[in-house]
């Protein structure tokens, strides 16, 4: 199997490869619908992208976003600033039922009350916090915030560092199926029971 960073490559050499890598921007919004979520929270917005996409294709979805916009001065975090403005013009378009919150996700959690959210969309693979054990005091931290029945979707959950988080939590694990396939990127997603 292809690590990340190959697939990374391939992505971006190759139009199709480039395509199908985008493909989860695609499909997580088409699941929330297949769902009937109305309340969800997407760690790790960047800059607004699928935090978006999810609202748009959801007229009722109220979405809670959280990220830190911590700034560096290279690598995935050096644009930050920038990521905030964009993920702050797109939630405006949405009104009430777009809430950014700029805190670390440890410290955000605070803010929700434990049965509450239909979903939470974990978007931080990757990024310097990722370690295992961050993964999974976040996890840890942010399931008693889902309803009975909701869903922890991740993209990329299959990967290294997340994935041993899960399964060092001993989660039972249903693949995501969208409209009959597998969504390759959002390849595992977490139902509570
Ligand atoms: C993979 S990006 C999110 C991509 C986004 N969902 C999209 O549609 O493009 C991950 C984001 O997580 C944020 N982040 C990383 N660690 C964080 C933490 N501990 N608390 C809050 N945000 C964090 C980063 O600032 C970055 O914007």
């Amino acid at each position: 199997m292809d690590t990340l960073n190959q697939k990374h490559e391939k992505a971006s050499s190759n139009w199709l490869a480039r395509y199908q890598y985008k493909l989860w921007r695609r499909d997580l919004p088409i699941f929330l619908k297949e769902q009937s979520y109305r309340t969800g929270a997407e760690l790790g917005v960047k800059a607004g992208q699928s935090f978006g996409r999810c609202l748009k294709a959801n007229s009722e979805l109220q979405l809670w976003g959280v990220d830190n916009w911590k700034v560096s001065d290279s690598g995935p975090y050096a644009q930050n600033r920038k990521h905030e403005e964009r993920a702050r013009r797109i939630a405006a378009r949405f009104g009430q039922r777009a809430q950014l919150i700029k805190a670390d996700i440890l410290d955000a959690a605070k803010a929700f009350k434990d049965g509450t959210l239909d979903f939470v969309f974990y978007d931080l693979f990757n990024y310097r916090t990722s370690t295992v054990d961050f993964h999974r005091q976040a996890i840890q931290t942010w399931l008693p915030k889902m309803k009975q029945d909701g869903a922890l979707i991740g993209r990329d959950f299959h990967e290294n560092h997340l994935s041993d988080a899960l399964d060092a939590l001993g989660y039972g694990w249903d693949p995501l199926v969208i409209r009959g396939r597998e969504s390759p990127r959002l390849g595992r997603a977490f139902r509570k029971e």
